[in-house]
């Protein structure tokens, strides 16, 4: 991390937990969170249990968001959810590009793009997720896959429009497989983002963005990835289903030091 950064540890709890449950562990991070920690925690319940999470986090300061976000206003779009009703559900983020969008349910760059727009324009903050699966890091593709990811999410957007937006890489082998990029691998490709940042908006944007990591995140791993000046915080999945762990990740080494 990096003082100049405000740290984001965010919670993805994907397609787990029923209201009630989701409801407890809400409530049990908002029970052992410290309130003096200085970054900001997030957690993306799934739609169905925004409701009951929204209620439990009620008076703390940890941010609700979703996994995901259409990019029309209303209409005949069955199964989707729009910014307008994301929003109306009590969240002030989305999860745009999570790779598994990606990979099953076909999500392009240019769905990816008008997510963006969408969100953006309805002052929703995206968390964009980008990351190269393992047959790309394999074949030497991981940077041109990011510059890909990157360039189609941004296209069309002003910097101005786009000042809030937070970048979470996660390269797709370690999401889910207890395989977390080294500290070193994950800083590199952290860099890298921001070298691209600073190409499409310029220094000032790419020194001041925020870029997470995300990959088997774990409150044994937590601390040394923390422990590189460009990763910023942390997407969290299967981690982040356990109370007492996901706040050991959140209360991370460095964040309780300054
Ligand atoms: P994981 O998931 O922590 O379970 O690997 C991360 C993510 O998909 O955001």
């Amino acid at each position: 991390m990096n003082k100049n950064r405000i740290p984001m540890i965010a919670g993805n709890w994907k397609m787990h937990l029923n209201a009630k449950e989701a409801g407890e562990l809400a409530l049990a991070l908002k029970k052992g969170l410290n309130p003096d920690l200085p970054h900001e925690v997030l957690v993306a319940p799934t739609y169905t249990n925004l409701w009951a999470v929204r209620q439990a986090l009620a008076g703390s300061k940890i941010i609700l968001s979703s996994q995901d976000v259409h990019w029309e206003e209303k209409g005949a779009f069955t199964g989707a959810v729009s910014p307008a009703q994301v929003l109306d559900a009590g969240c002030t983020h989305a999860i745009i590009g999570h790779s598994e969008r990606r990979k099953i349910f076909g999500e392009t760059d240019e769905i990816v793009n008008k997510k963006m727009k969408a969100a953006l324009k309805h002052n929703l903050v995206p968390v964009l997720c980008i990351g190269e699966t393992l047959e790309e890091r394999e074949s030497q593709r991981t940077y041109r896959v990011l510059e890909t990811q990157l360039a189609g999410a941004f296209s069309g957007l002003k910097a101005e429009e786009t000042v809030r937006v937070v970048i979470a890489y996660e390269p797709v082998w370690a999401i889910g497989t207890g395989k977390t990029a080294t500290p070193e691998q994950a800083q590199d490709a952290h860099v890298f983002i921001r070298r691209q940042m600073e190409k499409l908006y310029g220094k000032d944007y790419a020194s001041r963005v925020r870029v997470l990591y995300g990959g088997s995140v774990k409150a044994d791993n937590i601390d040394s990835l923390m422990a590189q000046p460009d990763i910023d915080g942390a997407l969290v999945g299967g981690e982040s289903l356990k109370a007492d762990k996901f706040l050991r990740v959140i209360h991370f080494e460095e964040a309780l030091a300054r």
